[in-house]
């Protein structure tokens, strides 16, 4: 950006320069400059945000911000990591990156999505490229289900199209329309292509408080069994919740990685 202010300022300064020098010649380099500027995308996406991903995005940044920003959510941060990374390094993803986090409330579940966000895109959840959905804020009606299904697939298609990297977190699954959860699951398939449109380089994110309460079973058994919360394995909630979240009519059945956020209120966790 402080370079982008320096370009202009000797834009502002190029008259006075160009009287200085030699007029016509010093015009044309000026409009050259700008002319490559602006078509050469990537010197254009040093100053302006671009489709794709931060170039700084590596498994080491997003481990140290996990590390440093989400607390005692061991196999959140293990599953996410080896997930986010894999998916942004494979140059030619089979199909799009589907997230489900699962976990009661206020353990994180929008918090982790923010620090996903932010390490593929500057602007985080404000980036145009990250869009997040809110079940009851933007999908509220049941009879108006119809219309949120083609609005909702419109606008994945038209955002994907523009941007391959596109984010898409689902908010408050658990109460989102199973007709709405349906209109997006064609695009997390295997597809190489939708009606012209690849969607494999998109990442969909759900939350929701589905299987929460067995969550809290599992971390409360092993703390009455005088237990490290850290001793907590992935398969001891897989089992746990096969059926309340796999099952669950709001968690789609296409999704690649269900995670799950322990509660923090378990004592001595
Ligand atoms: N594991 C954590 N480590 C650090 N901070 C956390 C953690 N969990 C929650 N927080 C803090 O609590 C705030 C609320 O969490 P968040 O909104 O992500 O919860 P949630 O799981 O989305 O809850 P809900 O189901 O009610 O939407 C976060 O903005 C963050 O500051
Ligand atoms: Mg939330």
């Amino acid at each position: 950006m402080r370079l982008g202010r320096a370009a202009l300022g000797l834009l502002l300064l190029a008259p006075l320069a160009v009287r200085a020098v030699e007029p016509i010649s010093l015009g044309l380099a000026l409009a050259g400059v700008l002319t490559g500027y602006i078509s050469y995308p990537r010197l254009y996406c040093l100053f302006a945000e671009c489709c794709g991903q931060k170039r700084s995005l590596s498994r080491e940044v997003l481990q140290k911000d996990l590390d440093s920003k989400l607390f005692g959510q061991h196999l959140a941060k293990k599953v996410i990591l080896n997930a986010v990374s894999a998916f942004i390094s494979n140059p030619k993803p089979k199909k799009p990156l589907t997230l489900s986090l699962h976990g009661w409330t206020g353990t994180g579940k929008n918090f982790v999505s923010r620090i996903i966000a932010e390490n593929i895109y500057e602007g985080g959840l404000n980036s145009n490229y990250v869009h997040l959905f809110v079940a009851t804020l933007h999908f509220p009606h049941a009879s108006s289900i119809t219309l949120y299904k083609d609005q909702l697939q419109l606008w994945i298609r038209g955002n994907v199209s523009a941007c391959a990297r596109s984010i898409f977190i689902f908010d408050e699954m658990d109460k989102m329309h199973a007709g709405l959860i349906d209109a997006i699951k064609p695009f997390l398939d295997y597809y190489d292509h939708l009606d012209g449109v690849s969607y494999q380089k998109a990442i969909f994110i759900f939350l929701s408080n589905a299987g929460a309460e067995r969550i809290t079973d599992v971390a409360l058994d092993f703390w009455r069994n005088g237990k490290q919360r850290e001793e907590i394995k992935l398969r001891d909630m897989e089992h746990a919740l096969s059926v309340s979240v796999f099952n669950n009519k709001n968690t789609p059945d296409t999704v690649d990685i269900v995670y799950f956020l322990a509660c923090r209120s378990v004592p001595q966790l």
